[in-house]
């Protein structure tokens, strides 16, 4: 494409080679393990662009051309869940003796994973506040390898300065990492503001249809070899299977999340008159604390936020839970059907104070205003 596009352009074409494929629009889905070398001289040499099936085939290499694209970046290696993505990374840039900052909002597995796994393998783990910014020099130390960030953070929605973490960490030889799910790269494109390494749970806004389980780790020129290398020494492949249904989600990918946004944004702010609700976590409402930092960085916000009850706890969560319709109870986001949980805070190791329970939605591609009368219902059962 000649000169810059814009995004639905971009998301309408990207990846796609038509005339190397005798003109099929989209590439085809190469099924692989083997891959044959004409004769013993080029096999012992690996000299062809394809050798195994592990390796990547055209299905996975027009999904990774097109996110490099998306994310500017040097690679783009593709892994079997967003846990994963946040895993592989981590693995790739982190030894013995290291040290690991986390932010505190960050997705509970996460914290789960660097807990249980990174501190077996010797690797000194410590989270810090969301807002920290540049504070992040104090909790630094001589063996800081890596600095994770999240923004916002999961389930509570803080953001963070990333330009200013990314600085003082830079400055203390430690890479930065960030699980930018939320935004996808359409809204917030975490390379130009000094990450290292960007991650995405593509199980979310990319797939789109709650059917498919992918991760994708994009990396700048510096990072790209180490995390490939990783990715080669683990094995941890996708199916070309599942390559094509993320670059088919790509494709609309611009289209449905400007709905989710718009469609979030319109309940977030009537959920902000509910006489029931203390308060909306949402970035992209005037009233978070956050918001002057959010026009900054982004071009848009997703579909998932949350609210806090006035009073009360599990029970009333329950309550009003147990009354929607058309809101599914269960995990994952980024799909075209709304959904609600009850948000778990007791994980986190900075104190949390909220005036009651929090309630997480994914906002879906259904109409607002039934929607809105799902939610008033739940309203209605906490009397
Ligand atoms: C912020 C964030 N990162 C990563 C993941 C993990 O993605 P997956 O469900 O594909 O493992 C999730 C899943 O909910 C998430 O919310």
């Amino acid at each position: 494409m000649n000169g810059p596009k814009g995004p639905n352009t971009r998301l309408a074409h990207l990846g796609n080679r038509p005339h190397d494929f005798h003109g099929f629009v989209n590439p085809p889905v190469v099924r692989a393990s083997t891959v044959l070398f004409p004769d013993a001289e080029t096999l012992t040499a690996r000299r062809q662009k394809y050798t195994y099936g592990t390796q990547g085939t055209p299905t996975t290499d027009a999904l990774a051309d097109a996110v490099n694209d998306l994310e500017g970046s040097a690679g783009t290696i593709f892994v079997p869940s967003g846990l994963a993505a946040v895993t592989v990374p981590l693995l790739a840039f982190l030894s013995a003796g290291d040290h690991l900052l986390i932010v505190d909002s960050v997705y509970g597995p996460t914290r789960r994973f660097a807990n249980a796994m990174l501190t077996r393998f010797g690797v000194e783990v410590d989270y810090y506040d969301a807002e920290i910014g540049a504070g992040i020099a104090a909790k630094l130390k001589p063996n800081t390898k890596v600095v994770f960030t999240e923004s916002p953070g999961s389930n509570t929605f803080e953001l963070q300065d990333i330009d200013a973490v990314a600085a003082v960490a830079h400055k203390a030889g430690a890479i930065v990492m960030m699980d930018n799910t939320w935004a996808t790269p359409l809204y917030f494109r975490p390379l130009d503001h000094g990450v290292d390494i960007s991650i995405h749970a593509a199980t979310k806004y990319p797939a789109g249809h709650s059917d498919i389980l992918f991760g994708m780790v994009s990396a700048n020129a510096a990072c790209w070899p180490r995390l490939k290398d990783t990715q080669t020494n683990l094995g941890t492949c996708v199916s070309s299977d599942e390559a094509y249904q993320v670059l088919r989600g790509l494709r609309t990918m611009g289209v449905r999340l400007d709905r989710h946004r718009d469609s979030a944004l319109a309940l977030a702010a009537w959920l902000e008159t509910q006489p029931q609700v203390d308060r909306v976590l949402h970035p992209g409402l005037p009233s978070h604390p956050q918001h002057d930092l959010f026009r900054r960085d982004f071009a848009g916000s997703s579909g998932i936020f949350s609210f806090v009850l006035k009073g009360g706890g599990a029970a009333e969560a329950a309550l009003f839970l147990n009354a929607l319709t058309i809101f599914g109870l269960g995990f994952s986001w980024g799909g075209y059907e709304s959904l609600a949980v009850p948000v778990n805070l007791d994980d986190r190791t900075l104190p949390q104070a909220y005036a009651g329970p929090v309630i997480r939605l994914q906002i879906g591609l259904e109409d607002v205003a039934d929607l809105r009368a799902d939610l008033e219902a739940g309203f209605s059962a906490l009397g």
